[in-house]
């Protein structure tokens, strides 16, 4: 079976396979990059939060509230969504750990940044997530600094590695091709850029010194463009 693969802008991914939807990082409606409105992104399984900033969790309830979604994050972060948001299933993990979720199995990477949730609730540890599903391996980064152990997360075999290169909060272009060197996944796709000023990259650009420095494909989309693994 093939996955779908889409980017709705910023750091919102939808995973398609099998039937079953993935949505990770929901940041639709006040999102400036995301054309798509909720109801258009349709039925969605299991959402994954990497961390609890707005611009990850915003629509994150409304999401799971609406469609009966899981949700994977963080125990803070699940406990938040069922406290404040009656969100009813939220499965609190925690880093290092994996849950089998049936369809796909996600296990939670570590992660280099800061984690406060909109209404200054304390968020926890900021994560990544490896997604296996169909046979093959996705690793979203989520927001993050360039880590070494990222090598340790590319001995899993990862077919595709979602990257932040917006720079300033995250990685920027050049730490996310040092990221693919140590990841090496198959397919390295752009992530959390162009959404706003201070974090618009070139990102063919940045696709060039995949190309030219990594064996990764470097897979550019625009938002709500697919790519198809
Ligand atoms: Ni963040
Ligand atoms: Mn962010």
């Amino acid at each position: 079976m093939g996955i779908e693969l889409t980017w709705f802008g910023h750091a919102t991914w939808r995973v398609r396979s099998e039937g079953k939807t993935i949505l990770v990082d929901p940041f639709i409606a006040e999102n400036p990059a995301c054309r798509a409105t909720i109801d258009q992104l349709g039925p969605v399984d299991l959402i994954l939060i990497t961390h609890g900033h707005a611009d990850h969790v915003a629509d994150a309830a409304t999401v799971a509230n609406k469609y009966q979604s899981t949700v994977a994050c963080v125990y803070e972060i699940a406990t938040w969504l069922q406290s404040k948001h009656q969100v009813a299933n939220a499965v609190g993990m925690n880093l290092g750990g994996e849950k089998n979720f049936g369809f796909c199995k996600v296990k939670m990477t570590i992660a280099f940044h800061s984690s406060e949730l909109p209404d200054g609730s304390y968020g926890g540890n900021p994560a990544g997530f490896v997604v296996t599903i169909s046979g093959k391996r996705l690793y979203f980064a989520g927001d993050t600094a360039l880590f070494g152990d990222m090598q340790l997360i590319g001995k899993l075999g990862i077919d595709a590695a979602i990257l932040p290169i917006g720079d300033l909060f995250t990685m920027g272009p050049a730490d996310s091709v040092e990221a693919t060197k140590l990841i090496c996944p198959a397919v390295a796709l752009p992530s959390h850029y162009n959404t706003w000023p201070p974090i618009i990259q070139d990102a063919n650009a940045w696709g060039l010194l995949i190309r030219e420095q990594t064996r990764a494909k470097p897979v550019v989309l625009q938002s709500g463009e697919s790519y198809s693994l």
